[in-house]
């Protein structure tokens, strides 16, 4: 009795393409290592990229691009996904593919308005006045629902908060409880409840309760026990995007006209408006700081010249977050014009772009990257087979070798085999063929049977 056993289904780990990335594996004088961070070789992008990490970092990058230009299956989207991982949780990352865009439901301004909306930061300061300590005593005080007797819920609770020089024994109401039993705040942790808001925050765990009641499985964040007294001013920073603020301002404008709700799909152009009037007087105020994310758009020559002008027009603008753009695409005509054009863009965006190209790999960087996916995707490879996918990738693309890796992987347990052998990577590459066989394939089967 009173032994609780939680068993969990192992979760299916669901493994995109770019997990193994982590970052972008430089060293602190911004190198590149060759093998770091699930990144392998492209040493000249990842330095680039670095540097733009660094310019991000310092604000000093707003109204510009970045181009990643190179041949298919070149580490572009990786790069990108690394660049977001540097810039870490608080740095707004949004990613788009060019073909988004089109929507029967949405204009692709908007689309595109939206994405660079949430990827733009605000860092607001708050001075909040706050009660800060950790939990010595709790007591949960539950009643009968007035409307259904059954029921009992909490009602109020009586909580002693204590510092290292002060303690406070408050009594929360409903709200707080309720708070309070859905974080599983307990004796021991530190946590500040905002005394206008009843808003409540739980900081971590005490350094050194000794006599904890109970037994920690989940890891918490250890934290000191604050000093001073229990009530007080404190500084609280929170980061938005512009479109949380967005959603936020015509969510409340909904209500004042309730017809509204549901109806609108797009958020009105005032709403924008209002909201970046506000920010600008919080910045002027000190209140707030924008803080530029970066919009990531794979595939860009997948746009229209409207798209195209419109994000150059964006990069102008006073709020604009760092536009990063991926392409595989030469000379190309840009979409919606007769116009051939590098990249598929018209000149005037590519004008405002730095260019950061990507380079083929060679054999012992696909036999490194083909290594690392085969441990992400736990896949146990005989060295034969390893060898067969790094032809397969230098002759065709790393892409293809890299697809392969599952199917041998079935091959395999299909014939008893935990490990995958050459055999099962040269069946798959029977079964699936890449882009060039597939070519190749349609065209003789049209010439066949124009013959007939
Ligand atoms: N330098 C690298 N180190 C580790 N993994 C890599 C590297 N470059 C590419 N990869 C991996 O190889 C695969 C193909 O790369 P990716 O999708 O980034 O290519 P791409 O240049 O974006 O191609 P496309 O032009 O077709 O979009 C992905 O799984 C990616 O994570
Ligand atoms: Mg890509």
């Amino acid at each position: 009795m009173g032994v609780e056993i939680r068993v969990e289904a192992p979760k299916p780990k669901r493994i995109s393409a770019h997990s193994h990335i982590r970052g972008l594996g430089l060293d602190e004088k911004g190198r590149a290592i060759r093998v770091a961070d699930g990144l392998v070789g492209q040493i000249e992008a990842r330095e680039a990229a670095g540097i733009i990490v660094r310019m991000i970092q310092e604000g000093r990058i707003a109204g510009r691009g970045i181009l990643l230009v190179g041949p298919p299956g070149t580490g572009k989207t990786a790069i990108a996904i690394a660049i977001a991982r540097e810039l870490g949780e608080d740095t707004p990352f949004v990613a788009l593919s060019g073909s988004e865009i089109y929507s029967s439901e949405k204009k692709k301004t908007e689309i595109l308005t939206e994405a660079l909306r949430r990827a733009l930061g605000v860092r607001i300061k708050e001075r909040r006045v706050v009660y800060e300590g950790v939990v010595r005593e709790l007591k949960i005080r539950r009643a009968r629902h007035p409307f259904m007797p059954y029921m009992v819920v909490p009602r109020e609770a009586r909580i002693t908060l204590a510092t290292k020089d002060d303690e406070v024994t408050l009594t929360v109401g409903e709200e707080i409880t309720r708070q309070i039993l859905e974080m599983g705040i307990r004796r021991g942790d530190v946590i500040w409840i905002d005394a206008e808001t009843g808003r409540v925050f739980r900081v971590g765990k005490a350094k050194s309760v000794e006599k904890a009641r109970y037994y920690d499985i989940e890891t918490h964040r250890i934290v000191e026990i604050p000093s001073g007294s229990v009530k007080k001013e404190k500084e609280i920073v929170r980061t938005y995007t512009l479109h949380d603020l967005d959603l936020y301002v015509s969510a409340q404008r909904a209500l004042i006209s309730i017809f509204s709700i549901g109806v609108e799909k797009e958020i009105p152009p005032e709403v924008r408006r209002d909201v970046d009037e506000m920010v600008k007087k919080w910045i002027d105020e000190k209140k707030a700081v924008i803080v530029p994310g970066v919009l990531f758009i794979d595939d860009a020559h997948m746009m229209d010249i409207e798209a195209f002008s419109f994000l150059s027009r964006a990069m102008e603008s006073e709020f604009s977050p760092i536009i990063i753009l991926a392409t595989n695409r030469g000379m190309a005509r840009i979409r919606g014009t007769d116009i051939e054009s590098p990249h598929g863009m018209p000149l005037d965006l590519l004008d405002r772009l730095l260019i950061i190209p990507t380079k083929p790999y060679s054999p012992d960087e696909i036999r490194e990257i083909v290594k690392i996916r085969a441990v992400e995707e736990e896949i146990e490879l005989e060295d034969d087979a390893l060898e067969e996918l790094v032809r397969i990738g230098s002759e065709t693309s790393l892409r293809y070798a890299v697809q392969l890796m599952e199917p041998a992987r079935i091959i395999a347990l299909n014939n008893n085999r935990s490990r995958v052998t050459i055999d099962d990577v040269r069946e798959a590459r029977k079964l699936f063929i890449d882009l060039g066989q597939s070519v190749k394939y349609l065209k003789e089967y049209e010439e066949k049977f124009l013959k007939l």
